[in-house]
């Protein structure tokens, strides 16, 4: 049974579908990408799992439980947990305030799995360690982009959705975030990631699928569709 099921997912904004039919699984410890191209639905598709956008159609179970209709922040407390498209970093807050706002949905049970939680995190990203005091709002883009995604940590996903961290990052730190993120799959995080850039998804993916126009038009695993011509040449700027 595959951990995050989505089942002829059709959503609207008004009369416009911005995804139709779109579906796709994520096994226990996958890392899962979505590439497309802009306003494929790629984002639209990340919300209809965190719950903040309603399914016109379809149907999504987590973990065997139907959350089709669930509120978001019983899905967070599930373990569905997003790292939003453009970072969402609070800017007033601290690195330490951003990282505790994460497990606010999703408390610990106990003060050492809070602390083991957060050396996680820090190992991780040493960087979010070495600017604990400083405000969000100050850090760099690369610096928001491992914040948005320790703050997601702090929540234990079962599931980490993550929708294009790389974008606006220069080709070094997109190189480091695409490794972090391997490494976080690696321990044990199953990962739905969204990107643009499909060189790095691809070459890091166990699956992907690929969105066009709000549909899902190719499947399979990450390398042999970073072999395959077509892919090469609408998302690879090749061929
Ligand atoms: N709030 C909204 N109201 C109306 N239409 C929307 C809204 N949000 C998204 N759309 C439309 O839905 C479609 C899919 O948008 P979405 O943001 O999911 O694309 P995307 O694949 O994430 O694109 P990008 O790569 O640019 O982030 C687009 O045509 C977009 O204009
Ligand atoms: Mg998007």
């Amino acid at each position: 049974m595959p951990l995050l099921e989505i089942t002829d997912m059709t959503v609207s904004y008004g009369r416009i579908e911005a995804i139709r039919d779109v579906s796709i699984t994520v096994e226990t410890g996958e890392l899962v990408t979505l590439i497309g191209a802009n306003g494929a639905g790629k984002t639209t598709t990340m919300r209809a799992v965190s719950g903040v956008r309603p399914l016109a159609r379809g149907r999504i179970v987590f973990d065997g439980q139907d959350v089709t209709r669930m509120k978001p922040h019983l899905r967070v407390a599930a373990g569905i947990i997003q790292a939003p498209e453009g970072r969402g970093v609070f800017a007033g807050m601290t690195v330490m305030e951003n990282l505790e706002m994460g497990c606010f949905a999703r408390p610990f049970a106990s003060k050492a799995e809070h602390d083991e939680t957060v050396e996680r995190v820090f190992t991780f990203f040493p960087r979010l360690l070495e600017r604990r005091t400083q405000l969000g709002g100050t850090m760099s883009g690369g610096e928001q982009q491992m914040l948005a995604i320790g703050r997601a940590l702090m929540a234990r996903p079962r599931v980490l959705l993550l929708d294009e961290p790389s974008m606006g990052l220069a080709p070094m730190i997109i190189q480091q975030i695409f490794r972090i993120i391997s490494e976080i799959n690696a321990q044990g995080t199953t990962v739905l990631l969204v990107e643009q850039n499909a060189q790095q998804a691809l070459s890091r993916s166990d699956r992907a699928y690929v969105l066009e126009t709000g549909s899902v038009v190719r499947t399979g695993e990450g390398k042999a569709l970073l072999a395959d011509p077509a892919i090469k040449e609408a998302y690879l700027g090749v061929g």
